[in-house]
């Protein structure tokens, strides 16, 4: 019984890590995929996700999604990412424009077409999964449940000194999202920086990758060294080493999997108003707000066992499939 996934994405480097993860997944079918802005303008997140999908055989609707917040003006990430979103990686030209519908219609259809199986993964900005929740607030009873990488607890930002990327970018979207699912049958699983930035890759790893792309000549292990390289000069420029901080895999690979990691039950929520915290996630540790929990936030991480998993499928992925456009 192969688990139906939807994937919201701003691919972007780990964004593509993930979809070559959960493509090679024999337990997962990707039901669709939404191209989301954030790390690189949407025109380019979806360019990257309809070659990725081309390239990796993927049988899924790819729809594009807005071209900015729901309130706020688009930020992107081209020092981290790259211009194009996959660092130095050469991409051949999607031969299609992938689904007419929009990336929020994408995720009502989606659910409805899957009612309490699909698994929602959010790897990006909120953008498209508040539009859907618009549409449909139905949404978070129709899912089997919603997995997102994102936030910062008790932790340092990535983006702003207390806010993580994909939060920041759109915080109306991620607290109307958190709101949303407040009292869906199973709360929200939040892979916040704390339990994600434990994922590091080092020149060993990008080494086991490079050897992938050697023996298979698939040409996504090519975009991942290739993109993986740039982050890695990014990460070592940021003051972090010859390393890169891999976020979106762990989320994936614990929503199909469950391992990996562990979860603790917390209430959480966004700051919109903060001159200096605006789209910081603030959890309340304490229960000083008298509000239920709302999320499950990952802790206690396996970061080496995780990696070797993840090598292993990606090797498995790129060993097999289709290999040109
Ligand atoms: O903060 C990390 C997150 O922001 C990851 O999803 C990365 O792809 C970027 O979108
Ligand atoms: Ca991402």
């Amino acid at each position: 019984m192969t688990l139906p996934v939807l994937v919201d994405c701003d691919t972007g480097i780990d964004d593509a890590i993930a979809l070559t993860y959960l493509a090679g997944h024999p337990d997962v079918r990707i039901a669709g995929v939404v191209s989301s802005a954030g790390n690189v303008e949407v025109a380019a997140v979806h360019r990257n996700n309809l070659v990725l999908a081309e390239l990796l055989g993927i049988d899924a609707p790819v729809s594009r999604g807005a071209a900015a917040p729901l309130t706020a003006d688009l930020m992107t990430a081209d020092d981290t990412h790259g211009p194009q979103g996959l660092g130095h990686a050469h991409l051949p030209e999607p031969t299609t424009s992938g689904d007419p519908r929009e990336g929020a219609q994408l995720w009502v259809e989606t659910a409805r077409a899957h009612p309490g199986e699909l698994v929602g993964l959010v790897l990006g900005p909120h953008t498209n999964l508040a539009l859907a929740l618009e549409l449909d607030p139905e949404l978070p009873r129709l899912l089997r449940r919603l997995h997102i990488m994102g936030g910062a607890i008790n932790h340092r930002g990535n983006t702003g000194p207390t806010s993580e990327w994909n939060i920041a970018v759109d915080p109306e979207a991620a607290q109307q999202v958190l709101a949303a699912f407040t009292g869906a049958p199973q709360r929200p699983v939040l892979g916040s920086l704390e339990a994600t930035e434990t994922v590091r890759f080092t020149s060993a790893t990008l080494s086991r990758l490079q050897g992938t792309a050697d023996r298979t000549g698939h040409p996504v292990a090519t975009i991942l060294v290739d993109a993986l390289r740039w982050y890695f000069e990014f990460h070592q420029a940021d003051g972090f080493g010859w390393m890169a901080h891999v976020h979106d895999p762990l989320v994936a690979a614990h929503a199909v999997t469950g391992g990996f990691a562990r979860t603790r039950p917390l209430a959480v929520d966004v700051e919109l108003t903060g001159m200096l915290t605006r789209g910081q996630t603030v959890g309340d540790e304490l229960g000083r707000w008298g509000r239920a929990p709302n999320v499950d936030v990952l802790t206690d991480v396996r970061p080496e066992e995780f990696i070797d998993h993840l090598l292993q499928m990606l090797q498995d992925a790129l060993s097999g499939g289709n290999r040109s456009l």
